[in-house]
């Protein structure tokens, strides 16, 4: 494969970064993934978009301009040639010395990575998956998608060691979203609940996506915080992102959701994103 690292088209073995990169020393870094269908960047612009959110609220410098930055993005595809797979992007402000606040002349660093990755069952996944329910020990900005995921990954791990696939966390008002990915809980009356967004949550894409394409569908989606409650009693819970399309959560902490199958309105969300990216 080749990446993009500040300005040059390199295989990975050639690719290195500064150990006083700030990135490495502070986690000062965000990143984006893309989802790439026949050659195609899903949701570009929202993507984008976030980006620029995440680097103007962490104060790391933009690298590039959009218009650059989308170029080099469809050169990625090409030159790994993706058909289906996922674009990594992140940026960290760069060298320095160490120190917290850094220095003036620090140029960010971008990194471009490009992932084949065929999912053909995926996008329609029948199989659900079992995740831990653990407390949301994350910073309080999780608006942001930065770099430092180390609760994610002791989450995704302490799931792993259990025989789970992964972990949602929950702060004092319920469901925050799943270590990478947002939730979603289908009630009874067939009302779909996420959590509104804030700072307590990312805006994910594809939950965006997955509200506007049900909404239109008629189905009846509340931007509503998910108690604990609610989650387990749930007649369906299903989980969006990237990496994840939609994907059904089939237990939660050991006990089963629903009849611990795929669901109706899952299903029909899966249906209606495999329209939307194809
Ligand atoms: N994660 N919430 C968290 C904490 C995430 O890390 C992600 C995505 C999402 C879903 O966002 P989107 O629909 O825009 O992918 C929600 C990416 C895929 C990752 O960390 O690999």
């Amino acid at each position: 494969g080749t990446l993009f690292l500040n300005g040059r088209y390199l295989p990975p073995d050639q690719a290195s970064v500064s150990v006083m990169d700030r990135g490495f020393l502070f986690g000062e870094g965000i990143y984006e993934v893309w989802l790439v269908v026949e050659r195609r960047l899903v949701d570009l612009e929202s993507h984008l978009k976030r980006l620029d959110r995440s680097l103007r609220e962490s104060g790391i410098p933009v690298p590039l301009e959009r218009a650059e930055l989308v170029a080099i993005l469809e050169k990625m595809v090409c030159l790994n040639n993706v058909t289906n797979g996922f674009i990594y992007l992140q940026v960290t402000s760069g060298a320095g010395e160490r120190s917290f606040t850094g220095t003036a002349t620090g140029r960010p660093t971008l990194l471009i990575m490009a992932q084949e990755k065929d999912f053909p069952g995926a996008i329609s996944q029948s199989e659900g998956i079992c995740v831990d329910l653990v407390p949301d020990i994350r910073w309080l900005r999780r608006d942001i998608k930065t770099i430092m995921l180390l609760p994610q990954v002791m989450a995704k791990k302490a799931a792993m060691a259990h025989g789970n696939k992964d972990a949602i966390f929950y702060d004092d008002e319920g469901v925050t979203e799943g270590a990478s990915s947002n939730v979603f809980a289908v009630m009874d009356d067939k009302v779909i609940l996420t959590r509104p967004l804030s700072h307590s949550l990312l805006p994910g894409c594809t939950r965006d996506r997955i509200i506007k394409l049900a909404r239109e569908a008629g189905l009846d989606v509340r931007e509503q915080v998910i108690t604990q409650d609610q989650l387990f009693a749930a007649q369906e819970v299903f989980v969006t992102s990237a990496t994840y399309l939609v994907t059904p959560v089939i237990r939660i902490d050991g006990r089963t959701i629903g009849n611990g199958q795929r669901g109706v309105v899952t299903r029909q969300c899966q249906d209606l994103y495999a329209d939307y990216i194809r």
